[in-house]
C-alpha cells in the first residue's frame, strides 16, 4: 500500500486547448477522457465574447463584463480585434497604447487561467484556428500572443479546415464534393472541397466580410434609428449610449427573428427631450429583416457563384453542403442555399463549436499520422556560418515558428538574414533560398536591437517569412513560391496614424 505513487497534478502530459478566435465569440475546446469539453467564462457560457474594455484605472475586462462596461463608455472598448490582427498600429485606450498582440495575449492568458483551474495542469499547449483575413500576419501574431501568454507549444490550422474535420468526423464519406459555409459574426467563409482520405482536396476557399452577424446588426440598428427619428425627431446616431443600447437590442431581435416572425423592442429611457424621458418602443418583423439583409446575402452568394465558375465547378457538382456559424440559422440564408443548389445532403451544425471541435478532431487524427509534414527543414545562417533550423523536418503543416535575432557589432546599420533549407550543420552546405536585408535598424550597441523572424509554412508547403523589427515596428514579408522566389518588398509601413479607440494600422 505504501509504495504506490500517483502523478502530481500538473506533471506529465501537457494539456491541450483548441481556440477558435471568432470575431464575436471565442470558443475553446479541450479533451477530457476522450470527449471534447468547452472552457466556460465566469458566467458559465461557452462563448467568451471577443470584447476588451480598459477602465480608467487601467483594469482590463474581457468578455461579457467588458460588454457591460462598454454600455457606459464606448470609447475604451475593443470589439474589432479579429479584423486587426496586425503588428503595425495600435489601440489608444485611456491614454495607453495597446498593440493587437497585447490584447490577444491578455485574452489568451484568461483562457489559459480558466483551463489551468479546471484541469490542474499548468503546462498547456494551444491549437489555434487561422483567421481568413491576412492569414500570414494573423497567424504570426496569434502565435506570438499565445507564447506571450505562457502556452508551451502553439500550433495552427485554418478555420475552414478545422470545420471540415469536424464534419468529416461526424459524417465520414469519401469522394463527395462539399461546399462548406461558415456564416459567423464577421463574415461568410465558403470553400469547395473533395472529401478524400487522409486529406481533402481543396478546390478553393474564399472569405467575404461584407456580410456577417455584426454587419447585419448594424444594418438593423440603422433602420431602427431611422424609424425612431421619424417618430420622435431624436437622432440616436448622435447619442452613443442610446446607439449602443439599440445595437445590443438589435442583435437580440435579429436572433429571435430566426425563430419567430415578429419581435418587440423596448428600451426604456433611451433618450430625453423637452418633455422628459423618451422610451424606445418599436416592433420588427422577419419580413423587414429579410428586406434589409437580402441584398447583402445575395451579393455574397453571387461572389461564390463567380468563384465556382472560375474553378469550373457547376451547381450540380456539389454533392453536399455543410453549414455552420451562428448566423447560418437565418431562415432567409438557408432558403437561398436550398434554392441555389441541388445537393443531396445538407448538414447543419448549430452548436457554435464546429471550429473548436474540429481542432480537437484534427489533433486526434494528426497523431495517427494522417497529416502533411514539412519535407525539409528551413532555417537561417548565424554569425559563424552555422545553420540554425527554425522549422524542423517533419513538422505538421501549417506551422509557424519564431526566432529572434540581434546584431553582432556596435551601431550596426543593417542586418542580413540568409534563409536556407537543408539538414547540414554549415549553412553554406544547405540550399540557399534568399537573403533578406533590413536597413535603418535602431543604432545601438550589439545585442540590443531585436528582430523577430517568423517562418510560416502553409498547408500547400509554401514557405513565407515575416521579419518584424521590434525597435522600429517595421515589417517585411518574404514569400517563396516553390522553386521561384517571390518577394514582396511593399509592406514597409510608416508610423501609425493613431485615433482614439479605433484601430490605426
Ligand atoms: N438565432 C440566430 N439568428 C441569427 N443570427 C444569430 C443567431 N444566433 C447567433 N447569431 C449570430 O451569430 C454570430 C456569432 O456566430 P459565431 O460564433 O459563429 O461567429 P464568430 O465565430 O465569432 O465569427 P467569425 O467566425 O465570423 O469570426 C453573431 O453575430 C450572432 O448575432
Ligand atoms: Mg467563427
Amino acid at each position: 500500500m505504501y509504495n504506490r505513487i500517483v502523478l502530481l497534478r500538473g506533471i506529465g502530459m501537457p494539456g491541450l486547448i483548441g481556440i477558435d478566435f471568432g470575431a464575436i465569440n471565442i470558443k475553446t475546446g479541450y479533451l477530457k477522457r476522450g470527449k471534447v469539453h468547452f472552457v466556460k467564462d465566469e458566467y458559465g457560457s461557452d462563448n467568451l465574447e471577443n470584447v476588451v474594455f480598459i477602465s480608467k484605472r487601467g483594469d482590463i475586462y474581457i468578455g461579457k463584463s467588458a460588454v457591460e462596461k462598454s454600455m457606459w463608455n464606448s470609447r475604451n472598448v475593443v470589439e474589432d480585434l479579429k479584423d486587426n490582427l496586425k503588428f503595425t498600429g495600435s489601440y489608444l485606450l485611456n491614454g495607453k497604447r495597446y498593440s493587437s498582440a497585447d490584447l490577444v495575449s491578455v485574452i489568451f492568458k484568461k483562457i489559459k487561467d480558466i483551463y489551468e483551474r479546471i484541469s490542474g495542469n499548468r503546462d498547456v499547449n494551444s491549437f489555434i484556428s487561422i483567421p481568413p483575413i491576412n492569414p500570414l500576419e494573423a497567424s504570426c501574431l496569434l502565435y506570438k500572443a499565445a507564447l506571450d501568454s505562457g502556452f508551451k507549444n502553439v500550433s495552427l490550422l485554418e478555420e475552414y479546415m478545422a470545420a471540415y474535420y469536424y464534419f468529416l468526423d461526424k459524417f465520414p464519406e469519401n469522394g463527395k464534393v462539399v461546399l462548406l459555409l461558415d456564416f459567423g459574426g464577421g463574415g461568410i467563409r465558403a470553400s469547395v472541397m473533395v472529401r478524400r482520405e487522409p486529406l481533402p482536396e481543396v478546390i478553393f476557399a474564399i472569405y467575404d466580410r461584407t456580410v456577417g452577424g455584426r454587419q447585419i446588426d448594424q444594418k438593423v440598428t440603422a433602420y431602427l434609428v431611422k424609424k425612431f427619428y421619424n417618430n420622435t425627431l431624436i437622432d440616436l446616431m448622435k447619442e452613443p449610449f442610446g446607439y449602443r443600447k439599440l445595437l445590443f437590442e438589435s442583435r437580440k431581435a435579429k436572433e429571435s427573428l430566426s425563430y419567430s416572425n415578429r419581435v418587440n423592442i423596448n428600451i426604456p429611457f433611451i433618450s430625453a427631450n423637452a418633455n422628459g424621458a423618451v422610451h424606445f418602443e418599436e416592433k420588427l418583423t422577419r419580413y423587414e429583416l429579410e428586406e434589409l439583409i437580402a441584398p447583402l446575402i445575395k451579393r455574397t452568394l453571387l461572389k461564390l457563384r463567380a468563384e465556382m465558375v472560375k474553378y469550373g465547378i457547376r451547381v450540380k457538382d456539389i454533392d453536399e453542403v455543410f453549414l455552420t456559424g451562428g448566423s447560418s440559422v437565418i431562415p432567409f440564408f438557408v432558403r437561398e442555399i436550398e434554392n441555389m443548389f441541388t445537393f443531396s445532403k445538407l448538414i447543419v451544425d448549430n452548436t457554435g463549436k464546429t471550429v473548436s471541435n474540429g481542432l480537437m478532431v484534427f489533433k486526434n487524427i494528426s497523431t495517427a499520422g494522417h497529416v502533411i509534414t514539412a519535407s525539409r527543414s528551413y532555417g537561417i545562417e548565424t554569425y559563424m556560418g552555422e545553420y540554425y533550423p527554425v522549422i524542423g523536418k517533419g513538422e505538421i503543416l501549417p506551422v509557424v515558428k519564431r526566432v529572434s535575432v540581434t546584431t553582432v557589432r556596435d551601431f550596426q546599420r543593417a542586418v542580413k538574414v540568409k534563409i536556407y533549407s537543408g539538414d547540414k550543420k554549415r549553412a553554406r552546405n544547405n540550399d540557399f533560398l534568399e537573403a533578406v536585408e533590413l536597413r535603418d535598424i535602431k543604432r545601438a550597441r550589439r545585442g540590443e536591437p531585436t528582430i523577430d523572424l517568423y517562418f510560416f509554412i502553409d498547408m500547400n508547403g509554401r514557405l513565407k517569412v515575416l521579419v518584424h523589427d521590434l525597435d522600429t515596428g517595421r515589417l517585411k514579408n518574404v514569400y517563396f513560391n516553390s522553386n521561384k522566389k517571390e518577394i514582396d518588398f511593399g509592406s514597409f509601413k510608416g508610423k501609425p496614424n493613431l485615433k482614439v479607440s479605433s484601430y490605426a494600422g
